[in-house]
């Protein structure tokens, strides 16, 4: 941080201007953008107010639309709401019993579709079965389950009786599944048996199985069985069967807007996730409206957001958003480029998508793959394209725009993260875009960049992307560490401080230029080092480990582990091995390092913290910075 802060950076190139049709066709062009914008940020309860009225169904209305006891806040405070009620009941009042809400698909082709009546019929079964089960308002309840309906189904299930979902990707292991269910004291856990990824099984159930041996919170365990049936054991109830002997029947429970919706554990800068909690009506409201403003939503698109339901990207833009909404959304389930690199492309074409939303990752291993295989396909359905999870980088951008896009497109960048709950910044659609620049503040937000003291610095100079106030769906706390919820608004006194480092131009245009703390973003997932770290040293090997991100031209960053071995023990390329298959075991496939170096010594500060500055500097063969602390 210190060796960027107050660097200046060149200015970002050119405008680039969406095509006509989409600026006429936009909810929000650029003039009316101006306009609310301003209003919006000097009236933000006003503003937020006009459209929680406007946008969603209220069982009772509001008393005070937003009160904030520095650092708590709450939105809509006295309100009463159903978040199912405004993604499933009214929809189906409104005559759209027959309407698809998704369209699911996966690497093998295979096609299942549900309409919002079918999806209201099993979501109200769900939540009969988990009231047979005694689950009360409140009460945790864990989801390890790909990509697929009856992942939706479960979520919302819980959503209906106001339990909270704790969905877990189902990248992670049985040690760190484990580690959430436990953290959340999930009463239930729901679970598939398993997912395909570029055609290879991978055994959900048996890692399910391994996270709750001996788990003493966990009362239940719902299996969803993708095949033939297997035998389960006592405490096992099968999916299909639970849902199978319910009502249909289940009335919308009217729930305080403040009531927890769900945790979602990201990572940090300790080894140990933070459970970031979301509440209802604020989170329901922002992913309502920037689902339909940033993406321009209207009753005939296809819209597909390409991340997994385990990440909040998922829960905003793929559950949430678009079905509050009413919109016919795509899920498709397994890896991007198999069986060949043009596998989304054939169901874009197929299912003439007209949004799409993907990560800069995947833009660039589809640049990698080249040019000929987007060109077999006819793209023309695509009107919005997005990108989320890290910056993409003009190249991207431009071959995203031309390839993808054929330059009849708006290619539309959106900086957020777990803890904001929706998009943040963001140039819409109908507004001229800067490659390489995530954009303007969305509607409400107040985002600048600043100093440590607080104060804006000048254009193109290097800051801390700050928030000033908090925003309808801004999460609530971190599950039982409220301590950790607070660092957030005390970094920079009174402000919200998201952890990222950023410029802006004369035109309010902001460049996020990535972390300034230990968490790493390999392809767009967000890793702590910390929980690498303690993964590689959990091998009987291993005495002490640093790791550092680098930059790597698909990932964005990779993974670079430096390991001391304990005494005796010999420095082998099988050992490197063995000990990625320790991080994979501790913490899932996505954890595991690109590169191990064994090391005798590691930088560390007088006071013992290692100096991973250092340990970077040295590998890109930079400039350390001021390393007057280093003890030797
Ligand atoms: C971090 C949040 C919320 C989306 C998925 C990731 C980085 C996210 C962008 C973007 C540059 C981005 C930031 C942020 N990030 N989107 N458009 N441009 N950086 O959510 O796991 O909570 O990670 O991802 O560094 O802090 P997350």
């Amino acid at each position: 941080m210190q060796d960027q802060e107050n660097e200046i950076l060149a200015p970002a190139e050119a405008l680039v201007y969406p095509p006509d049709y989409i600026v006429n066709e936009a909810y929000i062009n650029r003039e009316i953008y101006a306009k609310m914008y301003r209003d919006s940020i000097e009236n933000p309860e006003g503003f937020w107010h006009g459209i929680a009225e406007k946008e969603l169904h209220w069982f009772e209305k509001w008393k005070d639309t937003f009160e904030w006891n520095y650092p708590d806040y709450k939105w809509f405070v006295g309100g009463k709401i159903n978040i199912t009620y405004n993604c499933l009941d009214r929809h189906i009042i409104a005559g759209h019993f027959h309407k698809c809400a998704y369209i699911y698909t996966n690497e093998a082709s295979t096609e299942q579709r549900i309409t919002y009546g079918e999806l209201f019929d099993k979501v109200c079964r769900f939540s009969n079965g988990l009231l047979s089960l005694g689950i009360n308002p409140g009460d945790r309840v864990g989801i390890y389950m790909p990509l697929c309906i009856e992942q939706i189904v479960a979520i919302l299930g819980c959503a209906r009786i106001g339990a909270v979902h704790s969905v877990i990707y189902a990248g992670f292991s049985a040690k760190a599944l484990k580690l959430r269910l436990d953290d959340a004291k999930a009463r239930v856990l729901v679970a598939s048996t398993y997912t395909k990824r570029r055609g290879k099984m991978v055994d959900l159930k048996a890692i399910a199985d391994e996270a709750t041996e001996g788990l003493e919170c966990m009362e239940h365990i719902i299996i969803h069985q993708r095949e033939e049936p297997m035998l389960l054991d006592e405490l096992e109830i099968d999916f299909d069967q639970f849902i199978a002997t319910q009502s249909p029947v289940c009335e919308a429970i009217p729930f305080d807007s403040e009531h927890p919706l769900f945790i979602l554990y990201t990572s940090g800068t300790t080894g140990k996730p933070k459970g970031v909690v979301h509440a209802t009506a604020g989170y329901n409201l922002f992913t309502h409206y920037t689902t339909k403003i940033v993406f321009d939503l209207k009753t005939d698109d296809i819209f597909w957001c390409t991340a997994d339901t385990g990440w909040i990207t998922g829960h905003s833009y793929i559950v949430y958003g678009p079905l509050s909404n009413g919109a016919t959304t795509l899920i498709y389930e397994g890896a991007p480029d198999f069986p060949d690199p043009a596998s989304w492309w054939a169901v874009i074409e197929k299912y003439r998508v007209t949004k799409f939303y993907t990560a800069p990752t995947a833009v660039r291993l589809f640049m990698k793959y080249g040019d000929e295989w987007p060109a077999k396909y006819d793209l023309s359905s695509l009107k919005i394209i997005g990108s989320v999870g890290e910056p993409i980088n003009p190249e991207a951008w431009h071959w995203y725009d031309k390839n993808i896009g054929r330059n009849n497109c708006a290619v539309v960048d959106t900086w957020w993260q777990t803890e904001t709950g929706g998009h943040m910044i963001v140039t819409l659609p109908s507004l001229p875009q800067k490659p390489g620049r995530a954009g303007l503040p969305f509607l409400g937000i107040e985002a600048i960049v600043v100093n440590r003291q607080g104060t804006p610095v000048p254009p193109h100079t290097v800051g801390m992307l700050i928030i000033k106030k908090p925003w309808p769906s801004a999460f609530r706390t971190c599950f039982g560490e409220p301590e950790r919820f607070q660092k957030y608004w005390n970094e920079i006194e009174g402000v919200y401080f998201a952890g990222d480092l950023a410029t802006m131009d004369e035109d309010g245009y902001i460049m996020i230029l990535g972390r300034s703390d230990d968490v790493l973003n390999v392809s767009g997932h967000r890793i702590g080092t910390a929980e690498v770290e303690s993964a590689l040293v959990s091998h009987p090997s291993v005495a002490e480990a640093a790791v550092i991100g680098k930059p790597h031209d698909i990932k964005g960053q990779s993974i670079k582990a430096f390991v001391i071995l304990k005494q005796g023990i010999e420095k082998t390329e099988d050992l490197k091995k063995h000990i990625n298959h320790q991080v994979k075991h501790e913490l899932g496939a996505i954890g595991v390092p690109d590169e191990i170096e064994f090391v005798d010594k590691l930088p560390k500060t007088r006071s013992g913290k290692i100096m991973r500055r250092v340990l970077k500097a040295k590998e890109m063969g930079t400039e350390a910075g001021d390393t007057s602390t280093l003890e030797d």
